[in-house]
């Protein structure tokens, strides 16, 4: 998916493209690697004793010599599984401190990350946009490094940010803010998804994080932060807008909505998909959304608007407008 290799599925974790899924994916390898000679070497001397020393008939039935109290055999058996744990649990540490410890270097972007019932809330405190579930960050170059580093809070319930390519999960837990950071090194969108279950719509709690040119990524920036458009031909649509529920959970710059229970909107038609990657951000999908989400994804918390034809249509042109 805008990849350089479309072979390569958008969520995984055998494909790492940020340091630190990458340094996660080394240990794991390593792990497995370690954890996979053990298993040959047990299993081969296992084998090789059940067929070498099986009872042939004509023997005799006396026992084995019994050995007890080998020095050396005991002594092997000991330092050899202590010297692997010590190994592993080092290189463990290792990668736990790379990831954990990571300071944010001067040209790091900070995100807030609020979760909610079931979408996900991204502010960028010092560029001054808000917006939801498609997480838009600047590719990282590796002699100037720009990792995106994200503070993680809930809005209600337990919830667990997991984008696979880029990082590892990070539990989002109501009353505590968790931080993680993604450096990517490649261009494309990463699909993720809410690693934990929170509810009726967890499975549709999904995640885009678009990685671009830093230049795109300025560009981006700064259509978020233009006011939204105004057109004189959707006013109608605007004011059903203004005289509905919408106005409660939602904001739009520049009208009387002020919202937070549901995404900000105010440029809404610059995300690609709507309900948190439910469906895509079409004219005809914003009218079975907007007419009742539940349609599209059971358990939403946003009510059936249901609307006469003409008020949906109008709404909807005017929502066709937050470019
Ligand atoms: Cu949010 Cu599962």
């Amino acid at each position: 998916m805008g990849d350089s290799n479309s072979k390569i599925p958008p969520s995984s974790i055998f494909y790492p493209v940020s340091t630190p899924a990458h340094e996660i994916d080394v240990v794991a390898f390593f792990v497995v690697m370690i954890c996979g000679a053990i298993f040959v070497i047990v299993g081969g001397l296992l084998t090789y004793s059940i067929v070498r020393f099986r009872p042939r008939p004509g023997e005799d039935d006396r026992e084995p010599p019994q050995v007890y109290g080998s020095n050396p055999i005991e002594f092997a058996w000991t330092t050899v599984p202590v010297i692997i744990v010590f190994v592993l649990m080092l290189i463990t540490a290792r990668t736990i401190f790379t990831v954990q410890a990571a300071t944010r270097p001067p040209g790091a972007i900070s995100v807030h990350v609020i979760a909610h019932q079931w979408w996900w809330e991204f502010r960028y405190p010092d560029l001054g946009v808000v917006t939801a579930n498609e997480l838009h960050v600047p590719l990282s170059d590796p002699q100037n490094p720009t990792p995106t580093f994200l503070d993680l809070e809930s809005a209600d319930v337990a919830h667990s940010f997991w984008v696979q390519r880029l990082a590892g999960k990070t539990d989002v837990i109501p009353n505590k803010k968790n931080e993680m950071w993604i450096e990517p090194h490649e261009l494309g969108t990463y699909l993720g998804q809410c690693g934990e279950y929170c509810g009726t719509e967890h499975a549709l709690m999904l995640i885009r994080v678009i990685v671009e040119p830093r230049a795109d990524f300025d560009k981006w920036v700064a259509a978020q932060k233009q006011p939204p458009n105004v057109d004189a031909s959707v006013v109608h649509g605007r004011q059903v807008f203004e005289s509905t529920a919408c106005v409660n959970c939602h904001t739009i710059q520049g009208t009387s909505a002020n919202g937070r229970f549901g995404p900000d909107l105010t440029h809404l038609m610059a995300r690609v998909t709507i309900g948190s990657g439910a469906a895509m951000n079409t004219p005809d999908n914003l009218k079975v959304w907007v007419t009742d989400p539940s349609v599209m994804k059971p358990g939403a918390l946003m009510p059936a608007m249901n609307l006469g034809d003409k008020d949906l249509n109008d709404l909807v042109a005017y929502l066709a407008t937050l470019h």
